[in-house]
């Protein structure tokens, strides 16, 4: 099977991400906002929009604006970054061939 293939199963099955980012547009429909809480990382920005939130970032095209880094803030340099942030947050117990297989789907969209 093709790397993105694998991750595209991965992304609506094992590792949930589908749950937050809906397709088409890989964001939520109507509410898509959470707590920082949610997505394990810090307040600092969220507590300076009106409802103390993060809106879940659409990833369609997201390979057109990786060079300034990931999540609202940069933080994250690379998209290996962000698995390894969504493995340990949510406790997906993915392998580096998945989370690899993971960016790689995410680099189509
Ligand atoms: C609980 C809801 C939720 C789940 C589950 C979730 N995300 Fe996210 N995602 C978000 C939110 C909210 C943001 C925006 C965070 C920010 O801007 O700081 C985000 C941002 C991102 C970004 C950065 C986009 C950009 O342009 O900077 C990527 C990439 C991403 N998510 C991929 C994934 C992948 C892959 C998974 C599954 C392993 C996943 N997400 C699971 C809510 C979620």
């Amino acid at each position: 099977m093709w790397r993105a293939a694998r991750g595209k199963a991965l992304f609506g099955g094992r590792a949930r991400c589908s749950e937050c980012h809906v397709p088409p547009l890989f964001t939520e429909p109507g509410w898509n906002l959470h707590t920082p809480q949610e997505i394990g990382i810090d307040d600092f920005q969220a507590n300076r929009a009106p409802d103390a939130r993060y809106r879940t970032t659409p990833l369609k095209g997201l390979w057109t604006h990786a060079r300034r880094g990931f999540y609202h803030d940069g933080r994250f340099a690379t998209l290996g970054e962000v698995m390894d942030h969504y493995d340990a947050h949510f406790s997906l117990g993915l392998s580096s061939a998945q989370k690899r297989d993971l960016a790689e789907y995410l680099k189509s969209l």
